[in-house]
């Protein structure tokens, strides 16, 4: 790798400073860490697939009119992204109750949810990127009124759209996480998708078997990660058929493992 300058390391991506002004380069590690940190690993060949996983969702969220920070991929590894000053929340959205909603108000794992829910989550790492409401984030000014109006109506538009995308592949869009960025035009900012979209970042279960294809299979010590991330970027089309595990055999991926 070239001598950048590195702007920002998070636990799954590295930012460098990118070729023209008002650029960056986002580059995907394959680190894996959960609960803030306190479980650390590495899922090899996790950041070439979610580099490639997440330039095909910012695509096809631009051609419906999502403005994002994606430009273009560069590499395996990297991605040439629009500089934007990152709002400090975390918006989750959820259409089926797992992970935190459901430990925290005792709804079993897997019940659809009456309606989409959108939970803020302020990023923070020495408070544990903690819960919050609208009400906190206008008391604190942590984005502006327009601001948090616009992100949820990008995260609803971004959820109508992901789940039909993945519902097309068999699968199903059970929560995500999106982070949004203001993207400065002289003295006006208007609020663009950053990050990424990824196995990292979203639940997602296969729709015949309930089967986790995403970061939960880490969390949760399931096994088979590699293969799971496969599997969602298989299915979008971006592995040729038959280069990855099909989901039945994330079974024997795990269980493989677990004889080791
Ligand atoms: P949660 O159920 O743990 O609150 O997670 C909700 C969704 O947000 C899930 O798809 C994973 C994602 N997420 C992140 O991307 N980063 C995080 O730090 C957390 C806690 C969750």
């Amino acid at each position: 790798m070239s001598r950048r300058r590195q702007i920002y390391e998070g636990k799954a991506k590295i930012l460098y400073e990118g070729p023209e002004p008002g650029t960056l380069i986002q580059y995907f590690k394959d680190d894996a860490t959960a609960f803030n940190a306190q479980k650390k690993g590495t899922i090899s060949g996790k950041g070439v697939l979610n580099n490639r996983i997440s330039e095909h969702i910012f695509t096809l969220l631009g051609t419906i009119g999502v403005p994002h920070h994606f430009i273009r991929r560069l590499n395996m590894r990297e991605q040439l992204v629009r500089q934007v000053e990152i709002i400090p929340l975390e918006v989750v959205v959820r259409n089926v109750a797992a992970g935190s909603l459901s430990k925290r108000l005792g709804i079993e794992e897997g019940t659809p949810l009456p309606r989409t829910i959108l939970e803020y989550y302020l990023k923070d790492d020495s408070l544990g990127d903690p819960l919050v409401t609208e009400e906190h984030i206008a008391a604190f000014g942590w984005c502006g009124q327009d601001e948090l109006a616009d992100m949820q109506d990008m995260a609803i538009r971004i959820n109508d759209f992901l789940s039909g995308l993945f519902a097309g592949v068999g699968i199903r869009l059970v929560d995500f996480k999106l982070e949004f960025g203001r993207l400065w035009e002289d003295d006006y900012a208007r609020v663009i998708l950053a990050d990424e979209i990824s196995p990292d970042g979203c639940r997602l279960w296969d729709m015949a078997s309930g089967e986790k294809l995403d970061k939960d299979r880490f969390r949760r010590d399931l096994g088979g990660e590699v293969e799971a991330y496969q599997e969602v970027a298989r299915r979008l089309g971006l592995l040729p058929e038959g280069s990855a595990n099909s989901v039945v055999n994330l079974d024997s991926a795990r269980k493989a493992r677990d004889a080791r």
